[in-house]
């Protein structure tokens, strides 16, 4: 089959590759029907993370993080569910040396790394999704159990700040959301959010302390950083932490007094969906799975798809910049 793989110096190509025909026990054979390139994926493809080389899956280098497509076959152990399902590929979810995926055209990857979708859906829809919601659920069951009575997300029109303005809703939690625009701003109401504040404004800074004063949102789950995290960590109020999960807003160093962090008790933090309670822990994984795949129907958990890209094309794709938000993807049957 053909696969994109990751090469030594860290540059991507195209290759013929076995086809897995007999999953392992625990895992599933996945027919690709697409993938998305995620920012991570083309950061880390340059920045490996330290230690991503102990992670590294046995026997070969295809790249690519989330995809989706349909079971056609299950190792042993896998629960009959499984069969014959299309599915949303989380592939780093749990490790495993067998993994192969997901950006070719059968991935082999652990059963707990797929979502089910159900068979009313356009599979392709959701085929970035897993990891996006897998994220978000994660945060806010861990800023529930820290005692946050509200959040503030910083990347309010993100696919991880719309799944925000879903999941909050849903769990009766009061959630500040911050937008560059005001046509995001409406959006973001046209889909259910209460409170949403835009940056561009001016004075928005104050707005967005006096609400997240009056909501007690001590939960700042932050997609952007750089400058955007320097305007509000001064507004914040008593105790709040700040999760960073994103850096949508680049490079751009952070700056504040390090008076506010003593005087406010604030805490600063990185924030990985793999570190989480919620996904460290099988059974409250296997519970997360369930809850999220009697959701998943929710038009804000949907993939926003740019342009679809054959393998052949993947510089094309890597390099392809779509209106904010929406994603290429890496069609295997094109
Ligand atoms: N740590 C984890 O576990 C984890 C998991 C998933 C994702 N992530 C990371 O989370 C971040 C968000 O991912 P995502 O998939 O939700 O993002 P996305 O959907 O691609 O977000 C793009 C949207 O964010 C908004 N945005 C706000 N500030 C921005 C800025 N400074 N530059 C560009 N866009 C900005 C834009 O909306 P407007 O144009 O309407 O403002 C844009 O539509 C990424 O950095 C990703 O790598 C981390």
């Amino acid at each position: 089959m053909k696969a994109i793989c990751v090469t030594a110096d860290r540059t991507l190509e195209v290759r013929d590759i076995p086809t897995p025909e007999e999953p392992p026990p625990g895992h599933v054979l996945v027919d690709m029907d697409a993938s998305t390139i995620t920012h991570g994926d083309k950061f880390f493809l340059t920045r490996p993370l330290p230690g991503a080389a102990a992670f590294a899956s046995g026997g070969n280098d295809v790249y690519g993080s989330n995809g989706g497509g349909t079971v056609v076959a299950i190792g042993a152990g896998v629960p009959e569910d499984y069969a014959g399902r299309q599915v949303a590929i989380y592939k780093t979810l749990t490790r495993s040396q067998d993994t192969i995926g997901v950006w070719c055209g059968r991935a082999q990857v652990p059963y707990a790394n797929c979502l089910i979708l159900p068979d009313s859906v356009h599979g392709r829809d959701y085929c970035g999704s897993f990891a996006n919601i897998l994220t978000v659920y994660a945060f806010l069951s861990e800023a529930a159990a820290a005692g946050h009575k509200a959040v503030i997300v910083t990347a309010g029109s993100s696919a991880t700040g719309r799944i925000a303005v879903s999941l909050t809703r849903r769990r009766n939690v009061e959630a500040i959301f911050l937008v560059r625009s005001t046509a995001s701003r409406d959006d973001l109401i046209r889909h259910g959010a209460k409170h949403v504040v835009v940056t561009a404004n001016e004075g928005f800074e104050s707005d967005l302390g006096a609400l997240a004063e009056e909501l007690g949102a001590t939960a700042v789950f932050d997609g952007v950083g750089g400058g955007l995290l320097s305007r509000i960590v001064p507004v914040l109020p008593m105790n709040a932490t700040v999760s960073i999960y994103g850096f949508l807003g680049g490079p751009t160093p952070i700056s504040f007094p390090t008076m506010l962090v003593m005087g406010k008790n604030l805490t600063l933090r990185r924030f990985s969906n793999l570190e989480t309670a919620t996904v460290r822990d099988p059974q409250s994984l296997a519970a997360a799975r369930k809850d999220i795949e009697g959701l998943i129907d929710d038009p804000l958990f949907r993939t926003r798809i740019g342009k679809e890209f054959s393998f052949e094309q993947i510089d094309d794709a890597m390099a392809y910049e779509a209106t904010p938000g929406a994603r290429a993807l890496l069609i295997p049957s094109l």
